[in-house]
């Protein structure tokens, strides 16, 4: 059962600022989205990669595609005015055999293709799974005017990462509600909760971060010298 991987890369990078877009940045001398890319090139489980992108960006996916024999990237096609547009644009362009979907942003240069197969393997036994982390902080809900209004148990609380996996045709009914409903949502997993099921966590790393702002930039520095990844 092959697996077909969508990589949103489409947003502008707002709260990092700068020049270069965020997925081009280089770290040692290699943009973010190649070492994003090259983890599910790597996963015997995945059979096909789009990458949905600005427009502008296609010819630079497609360079460094071939310069990182990248050969997995079947479509690159545009992206959406938000995340979800994004991803639901990818969808259009799925192989309509592949029985199982994962998305993955394309700034989480960290996963680590152990996780990658258990989210896979795990979302092959449940129909849904979503990468997480414990939360470490305690998490409360405030009113607009930032008075607190609820906390919650903290060890019930995850911090919640790609990749995520689901069934095709269970992510596809979800895309297809939430545009009828007009639901928009930060993640694919609230969406397929709209619909009533309920995502498996599978326990991952911190170090999976997303690159958002600058500080994750300069974390993401710290974790590549201490890897000292070599590819
Ligand atoms: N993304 C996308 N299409 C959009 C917005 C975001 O494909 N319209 C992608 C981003 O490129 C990124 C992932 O979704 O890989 C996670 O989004 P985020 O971290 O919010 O990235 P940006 O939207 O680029 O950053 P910001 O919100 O600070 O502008
Ligand atoms: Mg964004």
């Amino acid at each position: 059962m092959s697996v077909s991987v969508i990589i949103p890369a489409a947003g502008s990078g707002t709260r990092l600022g700068g020049m270069i877009t965020k997925q081009f940045i280089e770290l040692k001398g290699k943009p973010i989205i190649v070492y994003s890319i090259e983890k599910f090139e790597k996963s015997p489980e995945v059979s096909e990669i789009i990458i949905v992108t600005q427009r502008i960006y296609f010819n630079e996916i497609r360079n460094l595609c071939n310069r990182y024999h990248l050969a997995k990237v079947k479509e690159i096609i545009e992206g959406g005015k938000t995340r979800q547009d994004s991803v639901r644009n990818g969808l259009e362009k799925v192989n309509k055999k592949s029985k199982f979907i994962l998305v993955h942003d394309a700034v989480r240069p960290f996963i680590s293709t152990n996780l990658i197969s258990d989210a896979i393997s795990t979302a092959k036994k449940t129909k849904a799974s979503v990468v997480a982390v414990a939360a470490k902080d305690t998490i409360k809900l405030s009113n607009e005017k930032n008075i607190i209004e609820k906390t919650f148990p903290r060890e019930k609380l995850w911090i919640i990462q790609t990749p995520q996996v689901f069934e095709a045709k269970l992510l596809n009914r979800a895309y297809q509600n939430a545009f009828k409903k007009n639901i928009l949502a930060t993640d694919d997993a609230s969406l397929v909760e709209a619909i009533g099921v309920n995502p498996q966590i599978v326990v991952g790393e911190y170090e999976n971060i997303k690159i958002t702002t600058r500080e994750d930039l300069e974390m993401a520095e710290l974790i590549l010298n201490r890897n000292s990844y070599a590819e």
